[in-house]
């Protein structure tokens, strides 16, 4: 029999049906609510709400649990790779070799940009954000990539799923080639996904790039780390502008416009600089940690605290691992690393942050590995955007193939001033 929940609201009394999900989350659906009684519910931040039932990624914020299609992140980040992973995603199940094959070649096919893109490129003023030209230029796609006429709704997903996918990934590069005045490198067919992007960002006609298989490795577990995370803020914007039917490529810029923010994606690139700030002597760590607890300043100890995660987040434990073990290799000493460490020590052990639950989050250590990589610090959310779109085209298309999905709308409770008459200027105090 389905569980249902009584509420009480007057003399009036109505019951709503619990939603149970897969892993014993229980929700109540209140879609029936106001139509019921009336009433809405507030719930501002949404901490509370479930936005969709979703079948991609389950985490438990508590356990410090997350899982792609029922695998755990620890066992893809040691055993996949960033394509297969996306794969896993987007289709529900692992791919086959021969699959995965075909999937890898798709990608090769479409990684070249429209060479008329590279103006566009070209004409950003030069101290421009990368997420800002990039956000941008995802949206411009549409206008170089027209929907075929000739295509089915199903092939016209697929093609844009890995146009997506793959041009991103060269349009990152080629952003970062040209914000340094050097040529655009473009994508080599007989490279793997990750080797791929590493040689279009370093590979230069004067001092050719070697492609480092612990780089790879480590990119790869960079962007699995990053692949999903189910209703985030971004997934949420993507969700939400795709609800309105606009096409995927517009979605996906809602998404990375989110994810600039530094909250949210733009922690990783606000870690680094916090611990920059730490190592020019600007800030001593024990100031830093005092700062983060002084609730007159707005400072935030940056990747720290999550939404969800109330414990240690899983990804972090992961990255942080990838982190000590390709520094340790190649034998790459950074002294971010150490001050990170000195400060990820302190803060575990102060009574505030124990109190308000407050662990690392993926951000604290990613920047470190990114550092390792050689990639410039305005381009690591960029990093993270190029690894979450898997994510967001996976939420977007369970959306688009769910035949109630509906236009996003909340709703809101209203505290500005009841009718007021309108006053012509002269009559003004
Ligand atoms: N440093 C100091 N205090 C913090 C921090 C932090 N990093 N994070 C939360 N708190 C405190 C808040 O001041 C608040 O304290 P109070 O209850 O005494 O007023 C309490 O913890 C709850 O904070 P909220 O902002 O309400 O919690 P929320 O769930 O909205 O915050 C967030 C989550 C935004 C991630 C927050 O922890 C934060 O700002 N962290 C720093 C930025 C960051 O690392 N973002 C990356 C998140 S991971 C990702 O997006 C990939």
């Amino acid at each position: 029999m389905q569980e249902k929940v009584k509420v009480i609201i007057g003399d009036k009394t109505i019951e709503l049906p619990v939603i149970i999900g897969s892993e014993g989350e229980k929700a109540i659906d209140i879609t029936a609510l106001r139509q019921q009684t009336g009433y809405i519910t507030l719930d501002p931040g949404f901490a509370n709400t479930g936005s969709c039932v979703s079948s991609i990624t389950f985490m438990d914020g508590e356990k410090g649990v997350l899982r792609y299609r029922g695998i755990p992140v620890e066992q893809l980040a040691e055993n996949s790779t960033f394509v297969e992973t996306a794969y896993l995603l987007i289709n529900g199940v692992l791919p086959t070799k021969k699959e995965l094959e075909r999937f890898s070649a798709l990608l090769n096919q479409h990684s070249l940009v429209h060479e008329d893109m590279k103006i566009f490129y070209q004409n950003y003023p030069r101290h421009s954000h990368p997420m800002g030209i990039l956000s941008s230029m995802v949206n411009a796609l549409r206008s170089f990539y027209p929907e075929l006429p000739t295509s089915s709704a199903e092939e016209e997903i697929n093609i844009t799923v890995t146009r997506l996918i793959s041009k991103v990934r060269t349009m990152a590069a080629m952003s970062y080639k040209i914000s340094r005045g050097h040529k655009v490198v473009y994508p080599h067919p007989e490279l793997d996904y990750c080797s791929n992007f590493l040689n279009m960002m370093f590979e230069n006609p004067v001092k050719p790039y070697e492609i480092k298989k612990e780089f790879v490795k480590a990119l790869n577990v960079f962007w699995i780390l990053h692949a999903d995370h189910e209703q985030n803020c971004s997934t949420s914007a993507v969700r939400l502008v795709g609800s309105a039917r606009v096409n995927l490529y517009a979605a996906i810029s809602a998404g990375i416009s989110a994810l600039w923010g530094p909250l949210h994606g733009g922690a990783n690139q606000a870690v680094i600089e916090m611990l920059k700030q730490i190592h020019a002597g600007g800030e001593k760590v024990s100031r830093i940690v005092e700062r983060a607890k002084d609730r007159k300043d707005p400072f935030r100890l940056m990747g720290f605290g999550h939404r969800v995660y109330k414990t240690y987040d899983p990804r972090a434990k992961i990255i942080k691992k990838t982190c000590d073990s390709l520094l340790d290799t190649l034998h790459i000493s950074d002294p971010l690393l150490d001050i990170a460490r000195e400060l990820e020590e302190v803060a575990l052990h102060d009574q505030y942050f124990i109190d308000h639950n407050l662990y690392p989050n993926v951000d604290f250590y990613s920047g470190i590995v990114l550092r390792a990589l050689g990639i410039p610090t305005n381009m690591f959310t960029v990093m993270f955007a190029i690894g979450r779109l898997p994510g967001w085209i996976a939420q977007w298309k369970e959306g688009a193939d769910d035949p109630k999905w509906k236009l996003y709308r909340p709703r809101q409770v209203y505290t500005g001033p009841t009718t007021t008459d309108y006053v012509g200027i002269d009559k003004r105090g």
